[in-house]
C-alpha cells in the first residue's frame, strides 16, 4: 500500500495590489460595505496563471529540499488556464524544467481538494512524486465595472508536493461531490466576464461544504473536536463563520487568509494552509480537514493527519 504525505508548499502572487478603498474609487462601492460582507480588505490583480504556478510550484520544491528532476507529475488545478491549448501545466512543467507529465484540472474553487485526492490516487498506482497546484488569475475574466463581481476576486497560485511513503500514508479521508444543474449560479463563458447569483451560492455553499465536511470527519474515523486546523476555501468570511459554528469547529481553527487575498479559486486553500504552516499552526499528528466549493458545483474535502 502506498499513500502520500505532503513535503513542501509554496505560493505566488502578483506585486499589484488593489485595495477597498482603490476599488471605491472607480465604483459604487465601500470599504465599509466590502469588509462587513465579505471580510476582505485588499486582493493581488494582474497575474498570469502559468507565470504564478511555476514561482509557486519552485517554492513549493525548494521548501522540499527538492530539485525539479525529482518531481514525476505537474498536476495543475486551474479554472483560468492561459489558453483553451495547450494545457498550462505544460507551460509550468517546461518553466519549472519537470522532467515527467502535466496535466491541467478544473474543478473551480474545489479544483485543489481534486488534486489533491487525484494525486493521491496516481501515487497508488505507482507514481512518484506530483507537484500539485492551485493557480487562478480571475482578475483576467472580471469585468471591472462590475461592483457585485470585482471586490470579490483576486489572483494567485498554491503549490504542495506529494511525496509517496509506504503505508496508507497522511489522507485519512476524501470526498468529492457536484450538481451540475446548479451550473447558472456561477458561470462564465468563452469570452466573457464571472457571473454569480452570490445569495443563492452563499445559501447553497453552507449547506454541502458542511455535508462534505461531516462525511470526511466521519470517514477518517474522527470527530469535529479532533480537526486542529480548518483550511476552508476562502470564498466569503460569513461562509466560514456559519460553516464553523455548523461544524462545532472554533472559529480560532481556522485559517483566514481572505482579508489579504479576496477570492481567488484555486489558489485559496493552499495560500491558506502556506499561511498555517509558515506561522507554526500546523504540527505532526494534527488533523486537517481541507474542503472547497466553487462553480459548476463542485465541492470537495479531505482530512489529513500531518505527517512532518
Ligand atoms: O468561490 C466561489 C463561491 N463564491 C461564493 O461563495 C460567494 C457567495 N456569495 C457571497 O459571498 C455574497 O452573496 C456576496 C458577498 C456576493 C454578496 O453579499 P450579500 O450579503 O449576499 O449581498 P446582496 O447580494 O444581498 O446585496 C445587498 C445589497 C444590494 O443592495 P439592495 O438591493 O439591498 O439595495 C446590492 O445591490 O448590497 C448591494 N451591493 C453592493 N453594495 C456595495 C452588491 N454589491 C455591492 C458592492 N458594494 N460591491
Amino acid at each position: 500500500m502506498r499513500g502520500i504525505t505532503i513535503r513542501g508548499c509554496g505560493i505566488s502572487v502578483p506585486d499589484k495590489v488593489l485595495t477597498n478603498d482603490d476599488l471605491s474609487a472607480t465604483l459604487d462601492t465601500s470599504d465599509a460595505w466590502i469588509t462587513e460582507r465579505t471580510g476582505i480588505k485588499e486582493r493581488h490583480v494582474g497575474g498570469i496563471t502559468s507565470q504564478m504556478a511555476i514561482e509557486a510550484g519552485r517554492h513549493a520544491i525548494a521548501d522540499a529540499g527538492l530539485d525539479p528532476s525529482d518531481i514525476d507529475v505537474v498536476l495543475l488545478a486551474t479554472t483560468t488556464p492561459d489558453a483553451l491549448v495547450p494545457a498550462t501545466s505544460a507551460t509550468v512543467q517546461a518553466g519549472i524544467g519537470v522532467p515527467g507529465g502535466a496535466f491541467d484540472l478544473n474543478a473551480a474553487c474545489s479544483g485543489f481538494v481534486y488534486g489533491l485526492v487525484a494525486a493521491a490516487g496516481l501515487v497508488a498506482v505507482g507514481s512518484g512524486r506530483v507537484l500539485v497546484i492551485g493557480a487562478d488569475a480571475l482578475s483576467r475574466i472580471t469585468d471591472w465595472d462590475d461592483r457585485t463581481m470585482a471586490v470579490l476576486v483576486g489572483d494567485g497560485a498554491g503549490a504542495v508536493v506529494v511525496e509517496p511513503v509506504d503505508g496508507p500514508g497522511d489522507l485519512l479521508s476524501w470526498n468529492f461531490g457536484a450538481d451540475g444543474t446548479l451550473r447558472h449560479l456561477l458561470r462564465c463563458d468563452h469570452g466573457g466576464y464571472l457571473f454569480m447569483d452570490g445569495k443563492e451560492v452563499f445559501r447553497k455553499a453552507v449547506r454541502v461544504v458542511v455535508e462534505s465536511a461531516e462525511r470526511a470527519i466521519q470517514d477518517a474515523g474522527i470527530q469535529a473536536s479532533d480537526v486542529d486546523l480548518l483550511v476552508p476555501h476562502q470564498a466569503n468570511l460569513r461562509i466560514i463563520q456559519a460553516a464553523c459554528q455548523r461544524l462545532g469547529i472554533p472559529e480560532e481553527r481556522t485559517v483566514m487568509v481572505i482579508d489579504r487575498y479576496g477570492n481567488t479559486s484555486s489558489a485559496s486553500i493552499p495560500l491558506a494552509l502556506d499561511d498555517a504552516l509558515r506561522s507554526g499552526r500546523v504540527s505532526p499528528g494534527n488533523h486537517l480537514l481541507l474542503t472547497g466549493f466553487g462553480g459548476g458545483m463542485t465541492w470537495a474535502s479531505a482530512v489529513l493527519r500531518w505527517g512532518r
